[in-house]
């Protein structure tokens, strides 16, 4: 699926809709390159649990922990992990297998160790804005974006869908 996001203020919006269909839940990576908007999209995701401050990227400490509307969710920038390794060393482990909601940035940084997402969403530059390409690697990915296809409001925005959501 693949939507486009013509500002800022869609990705934050598409980014909530997206947070809403996870339920706290799944692993989602944000692939793109530095600018692309994973972070934005990440403010929006917080924002559906009531998140209403500001998102920083964990650029040093790998990861930012949030407990909010009684969720666990977990932003990882892994833009600065030298070696796959120091998920293991910083708790990654647990984290991960919590019931909660890991966003990963820069998950290529974390080949090797990290587990397969539930969704991967490629942020490139559209013209203008962004295009978010979405693909889902389990049932939970696939309830997500057939629930994002339903959603009326990005109707206009949505570019490409597989044929099996139709
Ligand atoms: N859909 C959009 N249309 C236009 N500008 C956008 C859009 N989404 C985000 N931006 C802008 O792009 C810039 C970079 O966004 P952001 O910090 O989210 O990128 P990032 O992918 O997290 O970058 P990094 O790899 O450095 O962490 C911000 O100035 C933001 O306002
Ligand atoms: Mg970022």
């Amino acid at each position: 699926m693949r939507v486009r996001l013509d500002d800022e203020d869609r990705q934050v919006d598409f980014g909530r809709c997206l947070g809403r269909a996870l339920r706290g839940q799944g692993r989602v990576y944000l692939e793109g390159e530095l600018g692309a908007g994973k972070t934005t999209l990440t403010r929006g995701i917080l924002r559906a649990y009531g998140h209403e401050g500001a998102v920083k990227s964990p650029t040093y400490t790998l990861v930012e922990p949030y407990v909010t509307g009684g969720k666990y969710l977990y932003h990882f920038d892994l833009y600065r992990l030298g070696d796959p390794e120091e998920l293991e060393f910083i708790g990654g482990r647990d984290l991960f297998a919590d019931d909660a909601l890991c966003i990963v940035e820069w998950p290529s940084r974390g080949a090797g160790w990290l587990p397969e997402p539930d969704l991967r969403i490629t942020l490139t530059l559209g013209e203008p804005g962004r295009i978010a390409s979405l693909e889902a690697f389990s049932d939970l990915g696939r309830s997500v974006l057939v629930t994002l296809s339903q959603e009326m409001a990005f109707d206009d925005m949505i570019i490409e869908q597989e044929r099996e959501q139709q």
